[in-house]
């Protein structure tokens, strides 16, 4: 225990977020590590992940996560090796996929999400991306809530990012007979059909009608929308709804940086009515125990190259704040992953 850190750096929330956050509202601290109480676990991160939901608690609104306060630690997953424990669940050694946040060092406190992870032949960050909780979030939202059958039609919105890209490649894998995803700019669109195997994507930056473009990606309309981006994205969809439909609620990119009452509503509920629609919101976290078989089968599905995967990499704790902004305004796709272990660990 003697060469344990004292101290470890961390961001935290220097001021509450207005509109698209700005590096004035984080700062990098130093927090010292206390011996560690019954229950919790020391993990050294090797790295750890931007994720866009975070922007939901870095200013007061409705979000099913309390707002954090001025000074709190930024919350985010991570990938840690154990070094020191008080919990007979882990062993100093063992590596981990947690809510570890952007930190060097991070305490877990005996409860939460932690999980082990049981194999090392796919690299350490897809843990905490396509086989984590955004790759969790596509499977649980296609198969439990949407129940996305074969032959079906789908519309996927945000379909570069890492919830998006993998559901394209599940909808593919369950056999829906139209996938369509929406995402800006052709760099995008090119590796969602060369790579992912989406049959349209849709630039919802260039359209000048949108409705119109998504109806003509899909003539025959849509059975499921798999939504990431909020109210306005579905007000805009609902009319193409099949009968039947279904909307999955995953997340609302769109709305994140609107203050509390300025988020569009969704007026077009007449639809629901004569189509008999469905809109269900998800929270991953409901399914952590069906995690496991569900990355296993992920896994397989990777390893065997039919599902693929992009990662954004940066490397240092400095870079994050950067990082998760640009998340919102950059050209750059998939999970973006803070290294902070000797490049190669992970
Ligand atoms: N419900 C759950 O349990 C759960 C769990 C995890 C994640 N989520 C949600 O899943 C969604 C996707 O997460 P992710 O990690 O895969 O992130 P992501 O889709 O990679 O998010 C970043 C992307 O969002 C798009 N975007 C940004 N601003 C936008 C806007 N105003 N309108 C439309 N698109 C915009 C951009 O892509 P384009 O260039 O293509 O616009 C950007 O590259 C998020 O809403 C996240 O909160 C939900």
């Amino acid at each position: 225990m003697t060469d344990l850190p004292a101290e470890t750096r961390r961001i935290v929330l220097a001021s509450q977020a207005a509109g698209l956050p700005t590096l004035q509202n984080f700062r990098i601290e130093g927090h010292p590590i206390g011996p560690l109480k019954d229950g919790e676990v020391l993990t050294r991160t090797l790295c750890f992940s931007l994720d866009p939901g975070t922007r939901s608690r870095l200013s007061s609104g409705a979000s099913y996560a309390p707002p954090l306060r001025i000074g709190d630690p930024i919350d985010g997953f991570a990938v840690g090796e154990v070094i020191a424990t008080a919990n007979d669940r882990f062993a100093v050694g063992d590596l981990v996929a947690s809510g570890g946040g952007w930190a060097e060092h991070a305490v877990f406190p005996g409860r939460g999400y932690i999980q082990k992870i049981p194999h090392l032949r796919l690299p350490l960050s897809l843990w905490i991306g396509v086989l984590g909780v955004p790759g969790m979030t596509a499977w649980f939202g296609l198969k439990r809530v949407a129940r996305l059958a074969p032959g079906e039609r789908v519309l996927i919105t945000s379909a570069a990012g890492p919830v998006g890209a993998t559901a394209v490649q599940i909808a593919r894998s369950i056999g829906a007979a139209r996938i369509v995803g929406v995402a800006g700019g052709e760099e995008k669109a090119e590796w969602l059909r060369a790579a992912a195997g989406a049959h349209e994507v849709v630039d919802y930056r260039a359209a000048t009608d949108l409705q119109a473009a998504l109806k003509a990606a899909s003539p025959e309309g849509y059975d499921v929308l798999f939504d990431n981006v909020g109210n306005e994205m579905i007000d805009t969809v609902i009319p193409l709804l099949r009968p039947g439909g279904r909307i999955v609620i995953s997340g609302q990119l769109a709305d994140y940086n609107l203050a509390a009452g300025e988020a569009p509503g969704v007026h077009n509920t007449r639809y629901f009515i004569a189509n008999r629609l469905r809109m269900e919101g998800l929270v991953v976290f409901d399914d952590l125990k069906a995690f496991p078989d569900a990355q296993a089968q992920l896994g397989a599905m990777i390893e065997s190259g039919e599902v693929k995967f992009q990662e954004h990499r940066y490397r240092g704790l400095g870079a994050a704040p950067q990082a998760f902004i640009d998340l919102f305004t950059g050209p750059a796709f998939g999970r973006r992953i803070v290294e902070i272990a000797d490049a190669g660990e992970v």
